[in-house]
């Protein structure tokens, strides 16, 4: 299974908004090859590789992407009075980010004994198969809500000053941490 990572983004830090949504291409990429592998069964060295490296991404670039909208975004846009109709929008997608948390920490507790043991029982292989939808289907709408609501949303109503602000809390989160 080919599996494309380090792919460069479109955009560069001085926009943000086209920068998260860059990252959801790749929040998709990942998720389209745990779900490919979770139902491909036995792990070759392909699908290994792959699985691989979308646990790696969820675990270690992922949680970026999700403090960039948590601490850096979404204060910015409670602060905008005539955001605030929209603001029933970032409660329900801080509470998708916290369970796509607990179901990536499964997923990675499972892919990782798979990865290390060559094979899982057959349970827990369907709780991985069964995570790796709820995630499909919890990201499409959540996604969705980002990428065609929230981030036009932002651009139009966060001056270009604090935009450039919260591109450069997203480059210090990637060299800091
Ligand atoms: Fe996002
Ligand atoms: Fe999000």
């Amino acid at each position: 299974m080919p599996v494309q990572i380090g792919q460069k983004p479109g955009h560069d830090f001085s926009r943000p908004l086209g920068l998260l949504s860059d990252c959801h291409r790749r929040i998709e990429r990942f998720l389209a090859v745990m779900a490919k592998v979770a139902t491909a069964g036995a792990l070759d060295e392909d699908r290994r590789n792959a699985l691989d490296a979308a646990l790696r991404y969820f675990r270690e670039a992922a949680p970026k992407h999700t403090a960039d909208e948590e601490e850096s975004l979404f204060p910015r846009l409670r602060e905008v009075e005539t955001a605030r109709a929209e603001l029933g929008d970032l409660e329900r997608l801080e509470a998708d980010h916290d369970r796509a948390d607990r179901l990536h920490a499964e997923a990675d507790a499972l892919g990782m004994a798979w990865l290390q043991d060559g094979a899982l029982p057959a349970d827990r292989a369907a709780r991985f198969r069964e995570i790796a939808a709820d995630l499909a289907e919890l990201y499409r709408a959540h996604i969705d809500i980002e990428d065609n609501r929230l981030f036009p949303l932002a651009a139009r109503l966060l001056p270009m000053e604090t935009q450039q602000e919260i591109g450069r809390e997203m480059a210090a989160r990637r060299i800091a941490r």
